[in-house]
């Protein structure tokens, strides 16, 4: 019997469509940009980090992958690659807004530098409010298309991470509805993809994991590891036709973490 789990048979379930990934060099965003691609999808891959960001693009093959230089805080930069798109492909099916930046690990707000709070924002908030704007430019007319922004289970609680990535989070699943209650009347569906924590250069970084990277982080599923393909797995679902009816949703792959407490109750387990 044929194995249908097998990676090959998948059916392409992005086939024809265009999508434009920001932060795409490395980490969750890079491997969006591969199962995108493995799904039939051509991808831009935008990021800051230019020498990374063109090898993805490179082992993705410059048909299906281009790479373009674009700082999510610019205004002109996110217009420039909404337009590159445009050029290049004729339309743009998919945005998702997942560049990101971490704070350092100051436990007191004592040591937290406005500067250092209004960088976090800027990038994590204000970058996904102009990646929404520029999107929709081109989406309102075509009357059809899907964004994707980045959350965090910072979006949803507190005392995981800084205050500055904690509220930019909460922030992107307000904006997150805000712009699917405006774009629903023009077809544009606009979805929010919070997770757990997942090993990649951003939380590494900020958790600063030893050798057995994050598998000693408390999940309420027990014993599994969440990986950056778990997070395209539902980029591809939330992208695709078979959510076409979804819109203004957090989908949370965090385990069930966000929605219980161990320390206390019937099945506590501290
Ligand atoms: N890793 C986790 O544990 C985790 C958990 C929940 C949510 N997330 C979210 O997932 C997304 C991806 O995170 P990651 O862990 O892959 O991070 P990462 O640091 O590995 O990758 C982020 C990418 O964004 C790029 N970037 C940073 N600033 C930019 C800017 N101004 N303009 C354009 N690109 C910029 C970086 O160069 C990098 O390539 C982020 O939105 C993050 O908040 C991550």
């Amino acid at each position: 019997m044929a194995d249908l789990s097998s990676k090959a048979q998948v059916a392409k379930r992005l086939e024809g469509k265009v999508a434009l990934i920001t932060g795409a060099a490395q980490g969750i965003g890079a491997c969006m940009a591969r199962e995108f691609v493995h799904h039939g999808a051509k991808v831009v891959c935008v990021d800051i980090n230019q020498e990374l960001g063109r090898s993805v693009c490179d082992d993705l093959g410059t048909e299906n992958a281009s790479f373009l230089y674009c700082d999510v805080t610019k205004e002109s930069d996110i217009e420039n690659a909404i337009n590159h798109t445009i050029n290049k492909h004729g339309k743009l099916d998919i945005m998702i807004n997942n560049a990101a930046v971490g704070d350092e690990r100051k436990p007191s707000i004592l040591d937290n530098d406005l500067c250092d709070f209004e960088r976090v924002m800027r990038v994590n908030l204000s970058g996904v409010f102009l990646g929404i704007k520029h999107a929709a430019r081109v989406m309102i007319p075509a009357r059809s298309g899907g964004i994707i922004n980045l959350g965090s289970i910072s979006g949803s609680i507190g005392g995981i991470t800084s205050h500055a990535y904690t509220s930019s989070k909460h922030a992107v699943v307000g904006l997150t509805r805000n712009a699917a209650a405006e774009l629903g009347k023009h077809g544009i569906r606009v979805n929010c993809l919070s997770s757990h924590v997942v090993l990649t250069p951003l939380s590494q970084n900020f958790f600063n994991f030893g050798e057995e990277g994050q598998s000693r982080v408390y999940t309420n599923l027990e014993g599994m590891v969440l990986k950056p393909e778990d997070l395209a797995n539902a980029a591809v679902y939330l992208a695709s036709d078979e959510a076409r009816f979804m819109s203004g949703h957090n989908l949370m792959l965090d385990g069930g973490f966000t929605v219980t407490n161990p320390a206390f109750g019937l099945f506590s387990r501290f």
